[in-house]
């Protein structure tokens, strides 16, 4: 990527992920199991995300907290050749066990520790000024980090100031949604340009179960020329930019480990657009490269600039 191409950000959560499965049944209280796979990787909406990238080759920036023990140098060891930075805090970092079933579920067990620590100030250092009006800051895991919640208006609004396109993918809020979260977020995306969300958010965010009602509720609160992108799982994906809307189909594939399926769908997408790829072709890298990941495990193996073709044909094309 030459110095003047457009250039992604991240700024969200980051943590450790202890993956360990499959399991048919919850275990009884008290007792142990053993599972035949197990992982330890960096895990967060916005590592995962980065990771993502780094299978396609993209390029990207990763602003980030971690706490002061081993894991969180651990964490930042695995981007020392991106230029990302990671402020520290006094605290543990975050981590989460994540249970996969047989079923292709998985249940998560998180940690307090750094996340509930990370602030304005954390968020915002080391961002300097967009290059270019088509540069895109993606904000991730906003529920999980209360501090930099109570600061989001402000957060957004200065990134625009520094002239950056704003990418959200809210996550599914901590406490569930209520019409306080609604207000929350309805109040954010007049300052969002790309919103990432999954159809049962989509739902709650719009207060209605019909996906073009829920689609058109949340498009209107938007910014003119800005994309709505609604996941839908096996389904692949819609997206609706200047009144047009179009979908997207997953690749179907045998689901080994779905965590991050949102966040590697939003390095896919992102990638592309920062490559100036437009609606459809961004949608169908992002259910590409989440299609891909997903059915891949230990997700650990894929190597850097491995799926690179997954967006490459699309330059071409
Ligand atoms: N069973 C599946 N088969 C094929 N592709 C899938 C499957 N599940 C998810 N995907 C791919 O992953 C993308 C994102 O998944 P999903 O719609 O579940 O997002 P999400 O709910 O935000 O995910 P997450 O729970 O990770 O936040 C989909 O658009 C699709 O491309
Ligand atoms: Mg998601």
């Amino acid at each position: 990527m030459s110095p003047s191409s457009p250039k992604l950000t991240i700024i969200g959560d980051v943590g450790v992920d202890v993956i360990l499965g499959p399991i048919n049944d919850w275990p009884e209280i008290g007792t142990e199991t053993i599972t035949e796979k197990h992982e330890l990787r960096p895990g967060g909406s916005a590592c995962n995300t980065a990771l993502a990238l780094n299978y396609v080759g993209g390029e990207y920036t990763l602003l980030s907290l971690v706490g002061n023990n081993h894991f969180g140098k651990w964490l930042s060891s695995h981007f020392a050749n991106t230029n990302s930075y990671f402020s520290e805090c006094n605290q543990p970092t975050t981590m989460s066990v994540c249970l996969t079933h047989s079923c292709s579920e998985r249940t998560i067990f998180t940690t307090k520790g750094h996340l509930e620590h990370m602030e304005y100030e954390h968020a915002v250092a080391r961002l300097a000024p967009a290059q270019s009006d088509k540069d895109i800051v993606l904000l991730t895991g906003v529920f999980l980090t209360p501090k930099l919640r109570t600061t989001y208006i402000q957060l957004l609004k200065h990134l625009h100031d520094l002239g950056y396109q704003v990418a959200l993918d809210t996550g599914w809020p901590t406490g569930g949604w209520n019409a306080e979260v609604r207000r929350e977020v309805l109040e954010w995306l007049p300052y969002i340009n790309h919103l990432l969300v999954n159809k049962i958010e989509a739902f709650n965010l719009a207060d209605t179960q019909d996906i073009s009602a829920a689609m058109d509720m949340i498009h209107e609160c938007m910014p003119e020329g800005a994309t709505l992108v609604v996941k839908l799982g096996s389904e692949g994906s819609m997206g609706r930019q200047n009144g047009n809307t179009v979908t997207a189909k997953a690749q179907p594939v045998e689901v080994q480990d779905s965590i991050g399926a949102g966040d590697s769908f939003n390095a896919g997408y992102l990638h592309a657009r920062i490559l100036g790829l437009d609606l459809y072709t961004s949608l169908e890298t992002g259910c590409n490269l989440a299609s891909t990941v997903i059915s891949r495990s230990p997700r650990g193996d894929i190597r850097d600039g491995e799926l690179a073709v997954l967006a490459e044909t699309k330059i071409t094309a």
